[in-house]
């Protein structure tokens, strides 16, 4: 990865783990508009964002480039991607991190203190399973203020449609071939990377000592995403957005 005169490049950082995600979801833009169209539709030009399980920031990216009168804490528990992100936004007031673990019931005595307009986060929470999931949401809604807003994009299974997933697999997963061909780095290639990195090596193992690879979790339903998210205290909840693999669940507090 190339170096500025100020060390690392970390918009080439930034630009090279958006490519890598979406190899997995060609559709992830796509998406962030249609999450951001919503924060502005219930919150206005000006939203306080949660960008959950932010990663390198990419929904805090997109968010402050369209709304820059937008300010947005990241919670990540990956000290290499908050590395990334850390140093992406580095001078930029409107933005802070914090390391959390979601899974740890205290965690939001670690952020600033709420409410918060949204909550935003994409392709992350199916690395929790359904009980701290469920957990989670009841937390959120108590983050959220009356009228606020919580969107999760992410996968959602459908069990009741195994040939309808099954050959929507297959073309994805041969567009991905496609692609790898064509020079696309996948997450493993992606990762080793950032292990090779001088400033991403050592907080890249610490990830691994956290993780592995990658957390072992559940992708439930849409209609347990909603239901879960009614349970918690939301007053709406329903999809705003699909493709074939993902979909983009919108609860209204
Ligand atoms: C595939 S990345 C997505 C990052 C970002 N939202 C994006 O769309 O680029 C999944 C993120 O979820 C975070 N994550 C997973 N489990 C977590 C947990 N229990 N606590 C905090 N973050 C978690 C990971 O560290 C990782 O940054």
């Amino acid at each position: 990865m190339a170096e500025t005169a100020a060390g690392t490049d970390w918009r080439a950082w930034q630009e090279s783990w958006d490519r890598q995600q979406e190899w997995y979801m060609p559709d992830r833009e796509e998406r962030f508009r249609v999450m951001l169209d919503m924060v502005e539709a219930v919150a206005g030009p000006e939203p306080r964002v949660l960008d959950l399980a932010c990663g390198t920031g990419s929904i805090t990216d997109r968010l402050l480039r369209r709304f820059p009168g937008a300010t947005s804490t990241g919670v990540d528990l990956d000290p290499a991607l908050l590395t990334i992100a850390r140093g992406y936004f580095d001078g930029d007031e409107r933005v802070s991190f914090v390391t959390a673990d979601l899974a740890d019931p205290g965690w939001t005595r670690l952020l600033p203190p709420g409410p918060y307009d949204a909550v935003l986060t994409a392709t992350a929470l199916h690395w929790l399973s359904t009980g701290p999931l469920a957990t989670l949401y009841g937390q959120l809604a108590g983050l959220v203020r009356d009228g606020g807003v919580l969107m999760n994009a992410d996968h959602m299974t459908d069990l009741g449609t195994p040939r309808i997933n099954a050959v929507e697999r297959a073309h994805r997963h041969a567009g991905m071939d496609r692609a790898k061909a064509a020079g696309a780095l996948d997450w493993a290639e992606w990762w080793d990377l950032a292990r090779k990195d001088p400033v991403l090596a050592e907080p890249t193992a610490e990830r691994f000592a956290i993780y592995g690879e990658h957390a072992d979790g559940d992708t439930p339903s849409l209609d347990w995403h909603t239901r879960t998210l009614l349970e918690a205290g939301f007053g709406e909840a329903r999809a705003v957005w699909a493709s074939p693999s993902d979909t983009l669940v919108l609860a209204l507090k």
